[in-house]
């Protein structure tokens, strides 16, 4: 009897000092403060101020699994641990030489009160910038191997902000952006009338793609993404627009389940960056410091470059990847007969190699070399390409000696047609033969539904496919460019050779669309690059009047494309148009031949989503600074201080910028370069056309 009563005892004292249950716990770092409980019904509950203004409002987390569907209440919170941590450490690439990694964590253990009493921790890291947390699933008897059916995680908003957004879509992100209040958000026009060329499954009108970036009616700027995705399906956001509440709606796989884990387990970060100005967003570096350190041990042959390519000519309809026009059109020996307009032809391919020799360009794109492009999507065929057998056009032996004299690289086009089970029997295969030939980079390419039938771009099934590439390209020292894939969530910390991913509406799109509006490029950096450097594919320099697709344009200046080489990050930059269009701008050329891939530091000059965008950056190792300036519709001055240069040193700067008429509907392709010594002091004011921009090389004169 005593002993029971002693029980009893005992347990109400320690409801009574679990005071963790019952007071929420606050985590803070500089503005950022994240506050964390159990609510009553036993459900975890997060909120985030910033400077005190309120960022998430208190939004609830958890999951449907297959063997617990509630598996987001009845929760105990039962400790909790903190940890500060600060460490300062160098990317293999990137926009500055060091990154700052400063959080303070806490880590909540939680466990259900009814049996069998599973157990969840969450780890939460709060930086200067924002939140990231994850969920744990600790190693434990009643949850070994497990299925989540959703994740219950939400973002509860403070306000009705303006977002910039592009729809759910579980198989493609390449779509334009829309401006709309969160309450207005609908997609199901967007999704219906959309020019993307992989498919597009949309099944919710609610819903939305991360990064997805938000400004409130006083002037905060929030960004809600996420960091290390691997082994689980990429976060979408279904929007309530009457509570204003975004709730995580995980890609399916073909039978619905959203990810199929084995404990301990730990889920992708979900990320809320924030900031009282919009350069903070761009310069937060809280997604690469979410992500694991490199597993690339020796990392000396990852180079970023710039390189041009065997590309636009196909994306403009001169020339075509199928070396016949159709996949039977055979002569009276059985031998495929040439349409006559092959881009990968020996003989044009040395053409882009000499052209990339002679402008100190490292790499050289070429598309359709290899057999299978007669009949390559649509048909969601298994296999379709072997990533061996060349066109008999295409002399693989002989280009490799005639690149490596010149001192340029091929870059290897791998499209799969979406076909990513042939691709992973083709990849050892398709490395084997790259290394053979010389091939240090590897561009792959996901258009069209996928195969394993059923799965998705960014369910977990694929997610696992991307980084199962990325390390063995690694495994045989090639680099990464992934065109279809997820967007990115800053895995190139941990795989730097994938340097760069589409993942998002580029540049081709004002080739085979209605295009891109002028805005296009200003809301980019804010959204798709939060995760990761895009290949937009930039510098087209004959914006309008090809004769194959007379009613398209660029929709933005020449001298704009320019400034793209700045402020659109990435280690891999295409120059992208015709060597024969850059002849005739040789003064314009200049800069792409100058501006570098790889920054020792970044700058944000001025910013705002939708509107206007100046970056300022500084060359690895010299001391040179390069600067993009581009704009909206709308023209505009932009104002650049240079007080960023070293004190008492003289600079050339060579200012490349829109002509006074210049326009990009009408006189897109008018620009004037003038020169001028600079210093420290100096205050550029460059004028912008309507959807022009600017582009400033600054070298230190050396006296
Ligand atoms: C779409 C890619 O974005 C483009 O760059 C490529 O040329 C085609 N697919 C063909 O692979
Ligand atoms: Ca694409």
């Amino acid at each position: 009897m005593f002993a029971k009563k002693f029980f009893t005892c005992l347990v109400a004292a320690a409801a009574v000092f679990n005071v963790h249950a019952q007071k929420p716990v606050i985590t803070e770092m500089g503005n950022t403060s994240l506050v964390f409980m159990v609510d009553a019904d036993g459900s975890p509950v997060y909120s985030v101020t910033y400077n005190n203004r309120a960022v998430i409002l208190p939004s609830s987390l958890g999951f449907v699994l297959a063997n617990d569907t509630s598996f987001y209440k009845g929760f105990e919170l039962t400790g909790t641990d903190k940890k500060s941590f600060d460490e300062t450490w160098q990317p293999v690439w990137g926009e500055t030489k060091n990154i700052r990694n400063h959080y303070n964590q806490l880590t909540v253990h939680l466990r259900q009160k009814s049996a069998p009493n599973l157990l969840l921790d969450i780890v939460f890291r709060v930086f200067e910038d924002g939140v990231g947390f994850r969920y744990v699933f600790p190693k434990q008897p009643g949850l070994q191997y497990f299925v989540v059916q959703d994740e219950l995680t939400q973002f509860h908003l403070a306000g009705d902000h303006k977002t910039f957004w592009i729809p759910g879509d579980y198989d493609t992100n390449e779509y334009p952006y829309t401006t709309s209040k969160i309450s207005e958000i609908d997609n199901s026009d967007l999704v219906k009338n959309s020019t993307a060329i992989a498919v597009r499954v949309a099944p919710d009108k609610y819903a939305v793609q991360t990064p997805l970036m938000m400004k409130t009616p006083d002037g905060l700027y929030i960004n809600i993404h996420e960091a290390a995705l691997t082994n689980y399906s990429a976060m979408q956001l279904h929007v309530d627009r009457a509570t204003l509440t975004l709730t995580s709606s995980l890609v399916p796989d073909a039978v619905g389940n959203k990810a199929y884990l084995h404990a301990p387990f730990s889920t992708p970060w979900r990320t809320v960056i924030v900031s009282d100005n919009a350069a903070g967003i761009l310069t937060s570096k809280m997604i690469l410091n979410l992500n694991e350190p490199s597993k690339i041990a020796n990392t000396s042959w990852i180079k970023p470059m710039k390189f041009v390519g065997v590309w636009w000519e196909m994306q403009t309809g001169k020339s075509t990847w199928n070396y016949s026009d159709y996949a039977d059109s055979l002569d009276a020996n059985g031998k495929p007969i040439p349409n006559g307009r092959h881009g990968a032809n020996t003989a044009n391919v040395k053409r882009y190699i000499d052209f990339a020799a002679a402008n100190n360009i490292k790499g050289v794109l070429v598309e359709g070399w290899n057999i299978g492009w007669e009949d390559w999507f649509g048909n969601w065929k298994e296999n379709v390409f072997d990533f061996v057998t060349p066109y008999p056009d295409f002399d693989v032996k002989g280009l490799e000696e005639y690149a490596a004299q010149k001192g340029v690289h091929i870059i290897m086009h791998n499209e799969t047609s979406g076909s990513a089970t042939n691709y992973d029997r083709q990849m050892d295969t398709a490395y084997r033969f790259m290394k053979k030939f010389g091939y240090t980079s590897v561009k792959t390419g996901y258009v069209g539904k996928i195969i394993p039938r059923g799965e998705h771009h960014d369910g977990q099934w694929m997610i696992n496919h991307y980084e199962r590439v990325a390390q063995k390209a690694a495994l045989y020292q090639v680099m990464l460019d992934a065109h279809e894939p997820v967007r990115p969530t800053g895995l190139q910390r941990t795989y730097p050779n994938w340097l760069a991913c589409e993942a998002g509406r580029g540049n081709e799109y004002n080739a085979f669309s209605d295009g891109n509006t002028p805005e296009h490029e200003t809301i980019l950096p804010f959204t798709r690059l939060i995760g990761g450097p895009m290949d937009y594919t930039p510098g087209i320099f004959k914006i309008k009047g090809y004769s194959t697709t007379p009613n398209r344009q660029i929709h933005t200046t020449l001298a704009k494309q320019l400034a793209l080489y700045v402020t659109l990050y990435s280690p891999l930059q295409m120059a992208a148009d015709f060597p024969e269009n850059y002849a005739a701008h040789k003064d314009a050329f200049q800069f792409i031949k100058d501006v570098p891939v790889d920054w020792d530091d970044t700058k944000i000059i001025e910013a705002e989503p939708g509107d206007y965008l100046t970056i300022a950056r500084k060359e690895k190792g010299k001391n040179s600074w390069f600067i993009g300036a581009i704009t909206d519709e709308n023209k505009r001055t932009a104002t650049i201080s240079l007080s960023f240069l070293d004190a008492g040193k003289k600079y050339k700067a060579i200012i490349y910028k829109d002509a006074d008429n210049a326009d990009w509907k009408n006189n897109p392709e008018a620009y004037t370069i003038t020169t001028q010594t600079v210093t420290s002091a100096s205050t550029l004011t460059i004028p912008l056309a309507p959807g022009g921009g600017a582009a400033v090389s600054v070298v230190e004169e050396k006296p």
